[in-house]
């Protein structure tokens, strides 16, 4: 049986948030204050509830899965989740922070990832501190290189915000001339209390005219439910693409799903209802009605928080999790 929603999208992709814990705090994600006892309070999926939850979306035909956090590499079972992971006949792809990849290289090839997402929002060390809080830009740089001689497919999430760091978007393009690697400029988006403004969007046409403006590029053939559209300029090595959710929302070949360290399942990054998944695993009941059940009631667009246009959301309307709760 394979998750199809009301709208005839396949979901064959799950992402899942091992951990809400982060050793950056960066402001568009993490919020400043996060209220007292957030973290004693919450229950989280163990190691092998994990696996099991991970299982049943497998026997529903999902056949790539990504793991991700606040930063992954930061649970304490994270070399056990993994292992486990790798035993289902899915593609594992992690998305990380970067700060601590040195020390699971073997891991990662042993689990057989060949794919990595690193944040990173600034080439400066200035900004990177004042946007992450923490001065950790020269290990995450140096595990970029590290990724790439092992052959790692890396790609860099930048997050756009006006004011912050656009004036970099022409450097970080120039690091493609020679690095093999994809840089994803993503359109800032509202989370509970990132204090997101709709003036802070820096949208594709501004992304793509500043670039057009120093570089000649091409438009790349984007493959299958990306949520990116790439583009290379003519003669580097690595690519670029600009995930547009806010000011061209994409969701019309969706394919993915998402479970939180808290085990609830969210069928869109806007998702405001969240099923509860693993209160039903402990409980020994069947999740599958339940996965079915998210599936089914799945929005056409943006969790249908969005309908009418990023220009028209004020921050405090959209009913969401932070986005370290929720897991990029
Ligand atoms: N807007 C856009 N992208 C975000 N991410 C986290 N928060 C936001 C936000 N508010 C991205 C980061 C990270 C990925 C997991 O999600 O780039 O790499
Ligand atoms: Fe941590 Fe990633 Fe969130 Fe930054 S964006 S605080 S690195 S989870």
């Amino acid at each position: 049986m394979m998750l199809t929603d009301l709208f005839g999208r396949v979901h064959d992709y799950l992402r899942i948030s091992i951990t809400d814990k982060c050793n950056l705090r960066c402001s568009y994600c993490m919020p400043y204050d996060l209220p007292h006892g957030y973290y004693a309070n919450i229950k989280r999926m163990t190691a092998d509830e994990i696996y099991s939850i991970a299982k049943t979306f497998v026997g529903f035909g999902i056949k790539k899965i990504r793991i991700t956090g606040g930063e992954p590499l930061m649970r304490k079972e994270f070399r056990k989740i993994i292992q486990l992971l790798a035993q289902l006949p899915v593609e594992l792809a992690l998305s990380s922070n970067g700060v601590l990849i040195d020390d699971f290289m073997e891991d990662l090839q042993q689990a057989k990832i060949k794919s990595v997402n690193i944040s990173l929002d600034s080439l400066q060390a200035e900004t990177f501190s004042s946007i992450t809080k923490r001065n950790e830009q020269e290990r995450v740089l140096s595990n970029i290189h590290l990724l790439l001689k092992n052959n790692f497919e890396v790609k860099i999430n930048t997050v756009v915000m006006r004011g912050i760091n656009e004036q970099e978007i022409v450097n970080f393009v120039s690091l493609t001339k020679d690095l093999a690697l994809h840089i994803r400029f993503i359109e800032y988006m509202p989370f509970l209390g990132n204090g997101w403004h709709k003036n802070q969007v820096f949208t594709y046409d501004e992304i793509l005219s500043t670039i057009g403006s120093v570089f000649s590029y091409t438009k790349l053939n984007d493959p299958v439910h990306s949520t990116s559209k790439n583009f290379k300029v003519n003669g580097y090595a690595g690519t670029f693409g600009i995930i547009t959710t806010m000011s061209r929302p994409f969701c019309g070949d969706c394919n993915r799903l998402r479970l939180t360290a808290d085990g609830k399942m969210k069928n869109c990054l806007f998702d405001k209802e969240e099923i509860d998944l693993l209160s039903s695993l402990r409980n020994n009941d069947d999740i599958t009605e339940l996965v079915l059940k998210s599936v089914r009631n799945k929005k056409a667009a943006m969790g249908g928080q969005f309908d009418n246009g990023y220009q028209q959301t004020e921050a405090n309307q959209v009913i969401n999790r932070s986005m370290v709760g929720i897991g990029g």
